[in-house]
């Protein structure tokens, strides 16, 4: 078989640079090895920038999220036992962020791929990012796709991160993981509520007027068994308590899932003609909810770089702008987690450095021009 663009993995950032080329009338072919139904449910995050929902809506792959998005001007940084409010709005000459869950634009995107764009199940087995080709396994049997370019959009744990020589890789774990909680009851908050305690951090996000979202940190060792249900509300309840007797609502819990913390970039993100985009190519910690919104830029800029034949300058235009997100992900989440090893010196810088972005003008637009994504001029 032969096509323009291989895309790996049928995530947000292929889907979304699958339809993106196929607006510019590029031909491209989806492989991905797990089923649709797996690539459907899968809980991520929720949290879209101005300029991921602009990018949906003009490749039109927007309409649901346009119904059902939930548009958030402005979130609260709770510590103390008292909130703040940071108004990312007034702060940034308007901006607001939509929420609305990645696995509702995977199954958008998916119902509007052409028939036998994608193809799940499809494993790949092997990838040449010179030639270039990607041998793959279908209902049994080796398939070859000779391309002109890959597009590795297949995660951290994927085959194309693995077929990238000579990069450098940057790297930090965290001592602490989230427990991701999703629950059927109204939210107990219009907006997103980030909390820190010093028994962790807590964020309570939503789905609808329904459905809740929250996040507690957990033990990176712990497992969804360690925390049954009582004891989730529990934990919450307590973080999440104000001195003037803010209550949380609590309901069934429909799924829980821990998920590791990591940053992680690898430069270039290139090798030959296999580019790199999203998680296989950088991680951010959740908080904040950077991954989403870098995958989509990735994956924006890629398409724009294969029709106009840009891709020299891909990875290093792209590098600039994942830094910036690595390290606000990496402020928001040291700003608010609490870390078990951190001395009690560090305790008091850290209570400070809170103090002080809900305080400072300065401060609070510094968190509200990242949150809302922060551009470089020319890009
Ligand atoms: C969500 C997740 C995040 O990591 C975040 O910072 C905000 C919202 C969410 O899943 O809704």
């Amino acid at each position: 078989m032969r096509t323009q663009v291989a895309i790996i993995g049928a995530g947000p950032a292929g889907l979304l640079l699958s339809r993106l080329l196929e607006r510019r009338g590029i031909d491209a072919v989806v492989l991905e090895s797990r089923d649709r139904a797996y690539c459907e449910r899968r809980q991520r995050a929720g949290m879209l920038e101005q300029g991921t929902v602009d990018v949906l809506r003009a490749c039109g792959a927007a309409d649901r999220l346009d119904r059902e998005g939930l548009t958030h001007h402005g979130l609260e940084l709770r510590f103390g036992g008292r909130g703040h409010r940071i108004a990312l709005s007034e702060l940034t000459g308007g901006k607001a962020v939509t929420i609305y869950a990645q696995t509702e634009i995977v199954k958008d995107l998916i119902a509007l791929a052409p028939e036998g764009r994608i193809r799940f199940g499809a494993e790949v087995v092997e990838v040449d990012p010179v030639t270039p080709r990607v041998t793959y396994r279908e209902n049994g049997r080796l398939h070859t796709l000779d391309c002109d370019l890959i597009a590795g959009c297949d995660g951290f744990h994927g085959v194309s991160r693995a077929a990238v020589r000579g990069s450098t890789v940057f790297e930090r774990e965290y001592p602490y993981a989230w427990l991701g909680v999703l629950a059927d009851v109204p939210p107990s908050t219009e907006e997103l509520i980030y909390c820190h305690h010093e028994r962790g951090f807590a964020l309570h996000s939503l789905r609808s007027p329904q459905v809740s979202r929250l996040y507690l940190q957990v033990d990176p060792t712990d497992q969804p068994s360690d925390w049954p249900d009582e004891r989730i509300w529990a934990e919450l309840r307590t973080r999440f308590a104000t001195t003037d007797g803010w209550t949380l609502k609590d309901g069934p819990i429909r799924e829980k899932a821990v998920t590791p913390m990591r940053s992680f970039v690898t430069e270039p993100m290139r090798h030959e003609r296999l580019f790199l985009a999203g998680d296989a190519a950088h991680i951010v910690p959740p908080t904040g909810a950077k991954g989403l919104n870098l995958a989509v830029s990735d994956v924006t800029a890629l398409a724009g770089a294969i029709a106009d034949g840009g891709l020299d300058g891909y990875s290093q235009s792209r590098l600039r702008q994942v830094w910036r997100a690595e390290h606000f992900s990496y402020w928001m989440t040291t700003l608010l987690h609490t870390d078990p090893t951190a001395d009690a010196f560090a305790r008091r810088l850290q209570l400070s450095h809170l103090e002080y972005v809900v305080s400072s003008a300065a401060a609070s637009t510094t968190l509200a021009e990242n949150y809302v994504g922060f551009a470089y001029d020319g890009r």
